[in-house]
């Protein structure tokens, strides 16, 4: 080690350089369905400046529970010299130290950590120097499937109707008369294309008023002989997902003629009578993965023409 310490530098330099030199750095690839691990010269005292880092993995869809068998580490305020630290997506940092034969708080003691996730780390780090001898822990570790169909995204279940749980994943289903979206999780009506032509005749989101269904895409013309005028009202109930501040940023409905644009509409109060001055009339309705309102409901009437020229 000598040979290493210019002749010019002082002794107390080279040290500081030998020192930080000996922090070593490893990293554990972990892969299989269970294991082990334990700290270095396990169950012999660990040794001074080592930081070693465990990265398990299991297959996707399943996640690991991890349990310390053994755990004697040096003990600090907020585990700041000696800890081991584990590491999970999704799941807040814990961090380990003391001894687990004199009861102290900051050990695993018997607890089983969960990852949310299929992949967890554990961090092992040493410092320079330990005022007892420490024989560091054992760990053991499983995989176990993640049962999605228990689980929530943005407080909304995984699938609108049926979930089926299986090692490694999930699949959802739609009862009778339903079809899974593309999104492989809602379950939509088709909404049939209407083109209406008798002079007065009602228009309805699809299960009206029961809640429409999700991810529908309705598009309808009521188209009669040039000349007519084609008047609409929106009876009660009218319930249409929407937002205080933001104008319909999740269903909506929209009606349009050749010249002009309604809406959109929204939110829990019907717009009132729209004579649209046309003889054709487009209506749109959008709604998207979420929420459960009641619909809407067109009634239309129409004036003649020559009703109109007689005035
Ligand atoms: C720990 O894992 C090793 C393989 O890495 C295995 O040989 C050993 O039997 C395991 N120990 C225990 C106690 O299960
Ligand atoms: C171990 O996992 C961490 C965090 O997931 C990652 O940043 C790191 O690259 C991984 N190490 C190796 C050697 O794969
Ligand atoms: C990690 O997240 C999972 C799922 O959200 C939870 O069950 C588990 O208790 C969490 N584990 C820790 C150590 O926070």
């Amino acid at each position: 080690m000598a040979e290493d310490c210019p002749k010019s530098m002082t002794i107390g330099f080279c040290v500081f350089v030998l020192f930080s030199t000996l922090h070593v750095s490893l990293s554990v690839e972990m892969t299989g369905l269970f294991g082990n691990f334990t700290s270095p010269d396990f169950p012999d005292p660990y040794p001074d400046n080592k930081h070693i880092v465990w990265n398990i993995t299991v297959p996707q869809g399943q996640r690991i529970k991890l349990y310390f068998t053994h755990f004697s580490m040096e003990p600090s305020n907020q585990c700041e010299y000696d800890y081991i630290q584990v590491l999970a997506e999704g799941n807040e940092t814990l961090r380990f130290c003391g001894e687990e034969e004199k009861n102290h708080e900051s050990t695993p003691r018997n607890t089983v950590i969960l990852s949310a996730g299929n992949l967890m780390s554990v961090v092992f780090r040493s410092d320079y120097s330990n005022e007892g001898r420490f024989t560091g822990f054992q760990a053991f570790y499983t995989s176990e499937d993640i049962n999605e169909c228990m689980s929530k995204v943005d407080g909304e279940k995984m699938c609108d109707h049926f979930c089926h749980n299986y090692i490694g994943g999930y699949y959802c289903t739609c009862r009778q008369g339903y079809l899974l979206h593309d999104n492989k999780r809602s379950c939509t009506v088709p909404c049939q294309r209407q083109v209406l032509s008798s002079p007065s005749g009602v228009l309805t989101s699809p299960n009206y008023p029961s809640p429409y269904p999700p991810m529908s895409q309705c598009d309808h013309t009521i188209r009669l002989p040039e000349g007519s005028r084609i008047i609409l009202d929106f009876p009660e109930p009218f319930d249409i997902e929407g937002h205080q501040d933001v104008p319909c940023p999740y269903d909506m409905l929209k009606i349009s003629t050749a010249g002009q644009e309604y809406g959109p509409f929204c939110g829990p109060t019907p717009p009132g009578r729209i004579d649209t001055g046309s003889y054709e009339v487009h209506i749109a309705f959008r709604s998207d993965s979420t929420g459960k309102n009641k619909g809407w409901k067109i009634k239309y009437t129409s004036i003649k023409a020559k009703a109109l020229a007689l005035n």
